[in-house]
């Protein structure tokens, strides 16, 4: 099997990893990391016709998009038009990443367990709902409604701060266009989780489970990220929690696609707050989850590739075995992220590195041919050990000689308190 995989990101090199094991695979653009595992081809997603022109002349069997900028913007149509067979949805299957508010709609049309919300285009009718939830002794979260690379959602403990959010995106138009719509939703309390469901139409199969780490600093503090680590399995989420997830949140949402007529193929990443004693959906996403797929990708065995392939054929599937171990992601990022970073600083990688790890690259680039950084996210480090002890200490281990200017990391991913 001939696969073209899209992006430049962690997840993606996660990907190339594994489906390397079981195909042939090619990237577009790729980075310097997945350049290691397989040939990469250096072209924009956001130029359609190039990325077509690539599937032409490549001939995949099965074109799997990474990112979800460029199905919200109606690639992986374009690609099933021109007749290839395309893992990641269809660009009105996308609007459930692109548009909270439209996604909130459907969870509320459809019986989805999720907080309860309101959508705004007006800054002040949406001050006057959040200082109501405060006056009632609530707390709110502020989310632009458009895609804002995991950094649209502030969680408020304060009027205040709900007042600072709603004017930064609505006012200042700091998200451009993602913030000009917000939703506004209760906050829920609980641990969080992260479920991976591949799904072929009304057919799919969930990954296991992950926890991502969200917030730049330990102990959850600092501001959200896109995913500063994480690690699989996660001991308090039973067999039966994942089923009744699949049962109150998955289920009916692709139950939702099919009667409006869209056959979601692809992942549907569910975000999840175990509140009460029951799974609320946080987010809907269209695209594999990045970190989580490092460490997922680190727990499967095969029948990934098969997998992929018959979900973007319409086809039901097998799941993709998963091995018995436990995998942590240590996402080492930028000094400032997920503020404004300097770019260009010269990375130094261990110069060995132990076997059960790999170093998935993200924001690294090539420049005099020195790998520098490139991005907010440079790089993850995944390990898998028997047991999640083992793989922490290990990926910590390794985290430590990874060295750039500015470097940093959370120190407590899968520290279980
Ligand atoms: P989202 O982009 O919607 O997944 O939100 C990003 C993060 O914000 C989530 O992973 C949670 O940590 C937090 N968050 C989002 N919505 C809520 C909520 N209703 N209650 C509490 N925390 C939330
Ligand atoms: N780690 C969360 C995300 O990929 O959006």
């Amino acid at each position: 099997m001939r696969i073209l995989l899209l992006g430049s990101g962690g997840r993606e090199h996660a990907l190339a990893w594994k489906l390397a094991q079981e195909a042939e695979v090619m990237c577009a653009p790729g980075n310097p990391g997945i350049a290691e595992d397989c040939e990469c081809r250096a072209i924009s997603l956001e130029d359609q016709s190039a990325v077509e022109q690539l599937c032409q002349e490549l001939q995949p069997d099965l074109v799997v998009v990474g990112p979800e900028a460029p199905l919200i913007a109606g690639l992986g149509d374009r690609l099933r038009r021109a007749g290839f067979s395309v893992f990641g949805p269809s660009e009105a299957g996308a609007r459930l990443e692109g548009s909270k508010a439209f996604a909130k709609d459907l969870m509320r049309e459809h019986g989805v367990t999720t907080a309860e919300f309101s959508t705004f285009e007006d800054p002040e009718l949406a001050a006057m709902y959040a200082r109501a939830h405060f006056e009632g002794g609530r707390q709110v979260v502020v989310k632009a409604s458009g895609a804002a690379l995991g950094k649209g959602a502030i969680v408020c403990s304060s009027l205040e701060e709900a007042e600072d959010a709603i004017r930064m995106m609505m006012v200042d138009g700091e998200l451009g266009d993602a913030g000009r719509t917000v939703v506004i939703e209760e906050r829920l309390s609980g641990p969080e989780f992260s479920l991976l469901t591949i799904c072929s139409g009304a057919h799919f199969a969930s990954l296991p489970v992950s926890q991502d780490y969200k917030r730049a600093l330990n102990g959850d503090r600092g501001p959200n990220t896109g995913g500063m680590g994480s690690y699989s399995p996660v001991g308090w989420v039973n067999q039966e929690l994942v089923r009744q997830t699949e049962d109150e949140v998955v289920k009916p949402m692709l139950d939702a696609l099919q009667m409006h007529a869209i056959d979601f193929r692809g992942v549907l990443f569910s975000g999840l707050i175990l509140h009460g004693s029951r799974p609320y959906c946080l987010e809907y996403n269209v695209r594999f989850g990045d970190p989580e797929t490092q460490t997922v990708m680190m727990r499967l065995g095969s029948g990934l590739a098969d997998a992929l392939l018959a979900a973007a054929e319409g086809r039901s599937f097998e799941s993709p075995e998963v091995l018995d171990n436990a995998a942590v992601t240590v996402v080492i990022a930028s000094g400032g992220y997920p503020g404004a970073v300097k770019k260009g600083l010269p990375i130094e990688l261990p110069v060995d590195v132990p076997q059960g790890v790999k170093l998935f690259h993200a924001g690294t680039a090539t420049a005099d041919a020195r790998l520098v950084t490139s991005g907010g996210r440079v790089l993850g480090v995944t390990a898998s050990a028997p047991t999640l002890e083992e793989a922490r200490i290990l990926a910590y281990e390794t985290a430590r000689q990874v060295r750039f200017e500015g470097a940093r990391y959370r120190e407590d991913i899968a520290i279980l308190t």
